[in-house]
This record gives structure tokens, C-alpha cells and sequence, in this order.
């Protein structure tokens, strides 16, 4: 009784091996694929991480130029406070230890607490952007061993 879909056994061979070359086409779609993918993917990755720190950096700069600047200088050359735009302080504090810092300032001296937790302006999330600020400043900053006490042109005195 041949009533089936399938004529004959040549019909279903036929069709079957149809499906299979699809199947096939299939897979080597994907093998092909994802090694493209795997390739771009990382590029664009960094690409929003590094526009991220950017935007950050910029709301950064404003929160400086806002809260900082008075004491520390407009482009960190230092005032009342140390000059944090030197090659010696950003290289020895991490982005952790200014982030504590700023946030519950340095008692008895005029650097306040800057965090809402310790009854200062900042979020935490403006203290982060000001750190990354400051960080951006690092590939460009001058050396300059005497940052705490700006000013001094002397290298007699420590
Ligand atoms: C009223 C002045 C004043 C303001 C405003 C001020 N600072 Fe300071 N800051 C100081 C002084 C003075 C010191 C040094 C404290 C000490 O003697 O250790 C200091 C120290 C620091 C240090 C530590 C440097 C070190 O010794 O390692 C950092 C970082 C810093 N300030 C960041 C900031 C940031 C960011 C802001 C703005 C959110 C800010 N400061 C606002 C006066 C100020």
C-alpha cells in the first residue's frame, strides 16, 4: 500500500538529504558566525566602557570645578590644599583610596567630608566621577615631588 506522503524509498532519500543539506548550511552559518561575533564583540565592549569613563570624567570635571577648585585649583595646581595634579600623587593613591578620602575628608585640616553619609554635598556617585576626573589627569601630569605643599619652588625644605 503505497498511500503515504513518500512515492517511493528514492522520494524520501531524496528529501531527506534536502533537510540534512539545510541543516547542514545551518550550522556552518553559526560556526562562521560566532567567531565574527566573538571578534567584535570585545571591541565594542571597550568602547562603552571607555565612553562611560568619559561621561563620567565630564560630570567629574564640573563637580571639581564646582566644589574643588577654590582650595585645589582649577586644573589641580594646588592652592590652600596639595596640588593633585602631579605625577607623584596619582601614581601613589588608588582610585579606592581618593574615593575614601574625599568622602570623609582629612579631620582638623580645612579638606571636609565630601559624601552624604558623612553630612557632605556628594553622592557616591559624583565622588566616583571626580575621582575618574583626577585620574584622567595622569597620562598628562607634571612631576612634581613637592604636590602637598603647592607653591614652594624650593627643594631645601621638605
Ligand atoms: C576648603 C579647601 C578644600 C576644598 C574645598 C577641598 N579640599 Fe581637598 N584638601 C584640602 C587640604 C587642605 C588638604 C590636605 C589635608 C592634609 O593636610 O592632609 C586636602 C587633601 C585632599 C586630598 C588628599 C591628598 C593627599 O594628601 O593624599 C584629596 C584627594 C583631595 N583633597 C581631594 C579633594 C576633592 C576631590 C575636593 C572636592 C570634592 C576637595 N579636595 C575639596 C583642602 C580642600
Amino acid at each position: 500500500m503505497a498511500t503515504g506522503l513518500y512515492e517511493t524509498d528514492e522520494e524520501l532519500e531524496r528529501s531527506t538529504n534536502k533537510l540534512m543539506a539545510i541543516g547542514f548550511a545551518l550550522m556552518l552559518g553559526l560556526v562562521l558566525i560566532f567567531p565574527l561575533y566573538r571578534l567584535v564583540e570585545p571591541t565594542s565592549r571597550q568602547d562603552e566602557r571607555d565612553s562611560q569613563l568619559a561621561a563620567l570624567a565630564t560630570s567629574g570635571e564640573q563637580t571639581w570645578s564646582v566644589t574643588c577648585a577654590s582650595c585645589h585649583g582649577l586644573n589641580g595646581e594646588g592652592g590652600v590644599g596639595p596640588a593633585l595634579n602631579s605625577q607623584q600623587f596619582l601614581s601613589s593613591a588608588t582610585n579606592a583610596q581618593m574615593e575614601l578620602l574625599i568622602s570623609v575628608g582629612v579631620p582638623g585640616t580645612q579638606m571636609a567630608a565630601f559624601s552624604q553619609d558623612h553630612a557632605g554635598p556628594l553622592t557616591s556617585e559624583q565622588i566616583k566621577a571626580v575621582v575618574t576626573y583626577l585620574r584622567s589627569w595622569e597620562s598628562t601630569a607634571p612631576d612634581n615631588a613637592n604636590w602637598r605643599t603647592p607653591g614652594s619652588t624650593s627643594t631645601t625644605t621638605g
